[in-house]
């Protein structure tokens, strides 16, 4: 979480880390803060709340600046407040940084520096790197900034401005983003490639342990011994309308309304003549006994509904949450691959497990949509999505791009397990049919559900088999930015307990896409609504009864894909009990995008 931005060049240092904040925001929102060279001294403004306040409060401040840092905080450390907010100075104004992840071991840092004297101005784990840096006795900043790489514990992004060294900026980096832009007018620093749009030409993607020196017209890197490295640029190639609105309201209805492109975009890649999972090794593929998915939120929701799928296909499939998997006893699988979904690449745990993994020469393939990220540059295999950036906190069209690469990649299996020609395979024409259904999908029933939703004190929402899977990716939309309690279950472990919480202000959604488990699911639908409950059934199949109160009918597709279609009108429906309730969906409480931090 946390977004950084620097500037260096001929523009306003002030214009360009404002612009880079509000793109940066959706990563944390709790404080902004910013610190440019102004006449030889840093000029700090920072405030609790979101970029449009410290925006505001720098009008017509930092008038004539051209190297500065930027921040946008979502706090682990101390509250949000002003005095928590990023930048930070050093005890004697010498240094200012910016900082995103987590200072492991800042409490036996912080004691060691306040028994020297030192005063610490805030309740974060990241002033400690400011009072670091103003108390290291290396000869050159260049070695000081070093030198924190053998005293910070935990991860870090770190954009640092040294008093004396106007228009320059050292950066240092572990386990947490930072790109470098150039441009014709100068060098950026950000914690994603999104900020940089239509700022750069190209972007130079910080590897592990790197240290950047940004002075005035040109950069320079350095491995951790302070060797220096030749930076590899890459051609940007989003556009300013990738990653703006639009005519939209808020970026989460932008991309619940291009799930079906997301979808399309997808079996393209995934259906081209040389794709991804030719890439995989046939021999790993033919020996393979076993797969572990790992993920988090959506992203393992995502993996939970392709394990139907691929059990369907004898494949053997367990989904584990990576925060769970890293700190598990590990237990060794013979000829087991993980695979690890990740829209953003970038979250720490999913990174961590990956490492784990890795250390135990475990096969590793990673379904991200950004090709820039963490993840792809350690996995040993990449399968991408094709999403398109997604900003807005909940996920929505990355759900749909993984579950359609995941049912590929599953099938690709099949076929190489069972020496079928993986080409004749009709999964393309049937995710087709999905695109077409959903392009033409009317949420006119939706909005009426959320008139109702918005006032419900409790949702739960309940399924079998893959339709648990779903209703577990509903159930986290709606409680992520509606902020209405919400859970879900398993439809035949309600009369283990749950019923108990059932009556008559409680509203359960029962999704039932699948033949063979539609009668089970309706004897637990009868079973609620005789406890009061208020019960909303959505289905492909013509039903008429008695016990529902409100039928969201979907259009039909193959059953085995029926999860592509059936979360679609349940994005929107948190979409719209959101609004309706008078929240920002794209900004919800106490969450971020992108989670680099444990
Ligand atoms: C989704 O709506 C959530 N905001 C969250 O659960 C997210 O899916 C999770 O943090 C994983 O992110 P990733 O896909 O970027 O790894
Ligand atoms: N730990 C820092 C703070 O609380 C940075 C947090 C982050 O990167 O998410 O301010």
């Amino acid at each position: 979480m946390c977004g950084i931005i620097g500037y260096v060049g001929s523009k306003s240092a002030k214009e360009e880390i404002l612009d880079g904040l509000k793109m940066l925001e959706y990563r944390g929102y709790d404080s902004a803060g910013i610190c440019c060279f102004e006449k030889g001294k840093f000029s700090l403004i920072k405030k609790k709340g979101k970029v449009a306040t410290l925006v505001e409060a720098c009008q017509g401040q930092l008038k004539d600046v051209h190297c500065g840092i930027g921040h946008t905080r979502w706090a682990t450390h101390g509250d949000p407040s002003d005095k928590n907010a990023h930048p930070f100075l050093s005890e004697n104004n010498s240094v200012a940084i910016v900082h995103n992840g987590i200072i492991e071991n800042f409490e036996v840092l912080k004691g060691s520096l306040q028994k020297q004297g030192v005063r610490f101005r805030s309740d974060t784990d990241s002033e400690v790197i400011a009072q670091l840096l103003q108390k290291s006795k290396c000869e050159s900043e260049l070695k000081k900034v070093q030198e924190l790489s053998t005293l910070l514990k935990g991860s870090y992004a770190i954009a640092i401005l040294f008093k004396g060294l106007e228009n320059q900026i050292f950066a240092i980096r572990k386990n947490s983003p930072l790109i470098v832009g150039k441009s014709k007018d100068g060098f950026y620093l950000s914690s994603d490639v999104n900020a940089l749009v239509d700022k750069t030409d190209e972007y130079h993607i910080m590897e592990e342990n790197e240290i950047i020196w940004i002075d005035n017209n040109d950069c320079y890197a350095f491995d951790e011994h302070l060797q220096a490295k030749e930076i590899v640029y890459n051609k940007m190639n989003l556009t300013k309308q990738d990653i703006s609105r639009g005519a939209f309201e808020h970026y989460m209805l932008k991309e619940i309304m291009q799930v079906p492109n997301a979808i399309k975009n997808t079996i393209q890649e995934c259906d081209a003549v040389i794709n991804p999972y030719m890439k995989l090794p046939r021999e790993m593929i033919k020996e393979l006994r076993h797969i572990t998915i790992i993920g988090c939120g959506t992203a393992y929701n995502a993996g939970l509904t392709a394990s139907h799928y691929a059990r369907e296909r004898e494949i053997l499939v367990d989904c584990v949450y990576a925060s769970e998997y890293r700190y598990r006893k590990f237990l060794p699988i013979e000829n087991e691959i993980c695979i690890f979904i990740s829209q953003s690449g970038e979250t720490a745990d999913t990174i961590e497990a990956l490492k784990i993994a890795k250390e135990h020469s475990i096969p590793t393939i990673v379904v991200t949509n950004v090709a820039s990220s963490t993840l792809n540059k350690l996995a040993d295999f990449i399968i991408p999505t094709k999403a398109g950036p997604e900003i807005a906190v909940a996920s929505t069209k990355a759900y749909n791009a993984q579950i359609t690469a995941l049912y590929g990649l599953m099938d690709y299996i099949y076929c190489i397990k069972h020496k079928l020609n993986c080409r004749s395979c009709i999964l393309k024409d049937k995710l087709d049919d999905v695109v077409k259904k959903l392009e033409h999908y009317s949420f006119k029933k939706v909005n009426e559900l959320a008139d109702i939703i918005k006032e419900s004190e409790r949702v739960f929402y309940i399924g079998r088999g893959v339709d648990y899977a779903t209703s577990q990716e509903a159930s986290l939309k709606l409680k992520e930015i509606s902020n209405i309690h919400s859970e879900s279950l398993y439809a035949g472990e309600l009369k283990h307990g749950t019923l108990a919480l059932i009556d008559e202000h409680t509203t359960v959604i029962a999704i039932a896409t699948q033949k063979s488990l539609f009668d089970k699911t309706l004897n637990s639908i009868y079973e609620i609504k005789a406890r009061g409950a208020r019960v909303i059934l959505v289905t492909q199949f013509e039903v008429d009864i008695e016990a529902v109160d409100m039928l969201i009918d979907l259009p039909c597709t193959d059953q085995a894909i029926m999860a592509e279609i059936a979360i679609y009108p349940m994005q929107m429906l948190a979409y719209k009990t959101a609004v309706l309730k008078g929240l920002d969906p794209d900004k919800p409480r106490n969450l971020a995008k992108s989670v680099t931090v444990e």
